[in-house]
């Protein structure tokens, strides 16, 4: 199997944006942008990423109780960029907030997730699996920042499909 073929194919299938936030051990904070995230199971709540072995944050991970997966909007494509880096030196623009548990994670997000770990990681070849149970969510607004064919896209919805903010908008009846 060509592993060129194998990658375009993978990049056909359009996602949202994520940036994965947790904190080192020493205090510092760290993300890194994912668009490998999917939901798992609502019962318990659970959601995963697959993470590069070679990433910083596979290390952040293994050694952290918590992270929050940051859904982002639109508006924050200058974040998607900025975690997307290897080395992450100027944090002027990226506005921060916290979660109730005390979490830092970014400001403006379309929806925020604060998990704490799900052990034990899995196994996914030159990638892992982290699970993380869901313990709090919060709703934000805007349009879905999307990946698709190695690109970052910004969709414009209709009204009738963008995200309101708060509970009402997570029903779907
Ligand atoms: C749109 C987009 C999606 C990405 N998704 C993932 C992903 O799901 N998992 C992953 O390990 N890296 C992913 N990456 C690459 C990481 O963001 C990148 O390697 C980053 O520099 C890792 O940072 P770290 O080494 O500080 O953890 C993605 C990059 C982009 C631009």
């Amino acid at each position: 199997m060509d592993a060129r073929a194998f990658r375009q194919a993978c990049g056909r299938f359009a996602t949202g944006v994520t940036v994965i936030t947790a904190e080192t051990e020493d205090g510092r904070l760290h993300g890194m942008t994912a668009n490998a995230f999917s939901s798992l199971s609502l019962d318990p709540p659970l959601i995963l990423v697959a993470v590069d072995k070679n990433a910083t944050t596979h290390a952040v991970l293994h050694r952290a109780e918590r992270f929050v997966v940051n859904i982002l909007t639109t508006a924050q494509r200058h974040a998607a960029q900025f975690f997307a880096q290897k080395e992450k030196t100027d944090w002027t623009h990226i506005a921060l907030g916290r979660t109730p548990s005390g979490q830092r994670c970014l400001e403006g997000n379309l929806a925020t997730l604060d998990c704490q770990l799900y052990p034990p990681p899995l196994e996914g070849g030159d990638h892992t699996i982290f699970v993380g149970k869901v313990e709090w969510v919060e709703l934000g607004e805007g349009d879905p920042l999307l990946f698709y064919s190695g690109q970052l896209i910004e969709p414009r919805l209709h009204h009738h499909l963008r995200a309101p903010s708060g509970p009402e908008g997570a029903r779907r009846d």
